[in-house]
């Protein structure tokens, strides 16, 4: 798919289609008005008719045709986007969303779109640019590479075009580079995600991670495998790893965009390509989605494929830390006491809490790039589901500045979060008889608990976790990945740059 911007408006003849808005209360916005003349008034008369009133979520398909003035050419379609004064960014968005599901329905290869039709009040043309290519690229998402027979109909839209005035092309051309590299770090986070476990696994990871870097000049990679692991004492990511025939893998994309020297943002993503929960054992329903539990991984490789896209000024590493964790009889079992790569002692209580084990060691090795910060995401607690479903993820950390700066990315790029707190009474769950800690802290406040066991990991650093269990992926008849949080973190990447 392929975005630009054209100060060419509607009203001039072309292929495709021509996409515009109609408020409530049959009142044309101004790209349906320049469609309007270029179709001799047919919109003004439809919508006199009652054949369309504006209501958000309506849509209404023009065929081509419609007169002299439009030669022939194109359809049009409306988008009802509610009472002008109900129109703010939550309307919008839903309005980018419904105009995107109808657009690559249509057999059309291009289409046209008049972005200040879609732009609510409080919010500029950039943000309009940015949720329109998101809304279009996510919905024209599909993942086939496994389907045999049947095969879901093919998008056919493949260019579009975001009609601005010429006064705001500059900002809008920005925003649609932004916007184009973001989604394609959606898609890449989304494809791994999906991926299933067989073919997803710690070294296919590192596989795509040399590929990225073959193809980005500004992109290093290196793989640590289990015998690096071993000589670094790297201890919690090999007792994770244990019972999988497929060894575990650490995987650093170290993408330089800024100057030499410039501490860079590191990214650390949880890779765990399947999580059965070891020995600790998962029950069997829906065991199938713990292929998503590397989508913190997965958001680290599309925003690494952004960054490298968009050319972003600043330093960046994106970390991998990986394995798979699986019953068997090299298993670590509970009971088990291990040391992890910082020295810290951990008493396994539970192996299915699996993915802070694995950050642990991550977190303490991202030492030697001396990071501005450190922002860690990983799908790592059901409890987190429990505390705000799918709605949005859960924030915590040592700084408030940096918590503030994802949230307020994920405000503005529609991928939202929450804070927890990180009070130091909840460390006293995280006690053991036997070692430093234990790697769980019981029922009560357990995204909480999981963060403090990173925090013990984390403190000579700026460090905030995220926790997208509930955001990574959607369950049901829609089951697959999101590609979330990748465009907060690109936002807020953007804002540092
Ligand atoms: N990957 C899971 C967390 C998870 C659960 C993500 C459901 C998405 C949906 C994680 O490794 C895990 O199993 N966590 C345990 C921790 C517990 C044993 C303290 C959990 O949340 O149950
Ligand atoms: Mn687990
Ligand atoms: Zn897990």
């Amino acid at each position: 798919m392929q975005f630009s911007v054209t100060t060419s408006t509607l009203d001039k003849p072309r292929a495709g289609i021509r996409a515009a808005g109609i408020v409530h209360k049959r009142k044309p916005a101004a790209g349906a008005t320049a469609l309007d003349a270029a179709r001799d008034g047919e919109i003004t008369a439809l919508l006199k008719a009652g054949e369309m009133d504006g209501e958000a979520g309506s849509q209404l398909l023009l065929p081509g045709g419609g007169g002299p003035g439009n030669q022939g050419k194109g359809s049009a379609l409306l988008i009802g986007l509610g009472a002008k004064k109900d129109f703010d960014a939550r309307a919008a968005r839903k309005a980018a969303q419904t105009l995107a599901a109808a657009l690559v329905e249509r057999p059309a290869t291009s289409a046209v779109i008049a972005v200040a039709d879609f732009q609510p009040r409080g919010k500029d043309i950039a943000w309009t640019v940015h949720t329109l290519v998101a809304a279009i690229a996510d919905a024209a998402y599909r993942f086939t590479p496994f389907k045999g027979k049947e095969k879901t109909p093919p998008v056919k839209l493949e260019k579009i075009q975001l009609s601005v005035e010429r006064d705001e092309a500059e900002t809008a051309n920005k925003a649609c580079s932004e916007a184009a590299a973001i989604a394609t770090g959606v898609n890449r986070a989304k494809d791994l995600g999906n991926t299933p476990p067989n073919v997803c696994y710690p070294e296919s990871l590192a596989d795509t991670a040399r590929e990225l870097a073959k193809q980005h000049k500004k992109l290093k990679a290196t793989v640590l495998d289990e015998k690096d692991l071993e000589k670094l004492g790297a201890g919690a990511i090999l007792a994770v790893g244990k019972g999988s025939e497929r060894p575990p893998r650490l995987i650093a994309m170290e993408y330089s965009g800024g100057n030499k020297g410039d501490a860079p943002v590191v990214l650390v993503g949880k890779g765990i390509t399947f999580d059965t929960g070891g020995i600790s054992l998962k029950p069997g329903a829906e065991m199938d989605e713990m292929k998503y539990d590397m989508c913190g991984a997965a958001s680290v490789f599309g925003v690494i494929e952004a960054c490298c896209e968009l050319g972003l000024p600043i330093n960046v590493v994106g970390v991998v830390t990986s394995a798979e964790n699986m019953p068997d009889g090299r298993a670590t079992r509970p009971g088990d006491i291990i040391t992890t790569l910082s020295g810290q002692t951990v008493e396994i209580l539970n192996t299915d809490a699996e993915g802070r084990l694995v950050l642990a060691d991550a977190l303490t090795w991202v030492e030697r790039y001396k990071p501005k910060a450190v922002i860690d995401i990983a799908t790592l607690t059901g409890a987190c589901i429990i505390a705000l479903g799918h709605q949005g993820a859960a924030v915590l950390g040592n700084n408030e500045r940096l918590a503030k700066g994802l949230l307020a990315a994920g405000e503005e790029s529609g991928d939202r979060a929450w804070q927890l707190p990180l009070w130091p009474e909840y460390q006293e769950q995280l006690k053991s008889n036997f070692a430093d800690m234990a790697n769980i802290g019981g029922r009560p406040a357990g995204t909480i608990t999981a963060a403090c066991f990173l925090s013990r990991y984390t403190e000579d650093y700026t460090w905030a976790h995220v926790d997208i269990a509930g955001v990574a992926w959607k369950s049901g008849k829609e089951k697959g990945a999101t590609g979330r949080p990748v465009p907060m973190l690109m936002r807020y990447l953007l804002d540092q740059a």
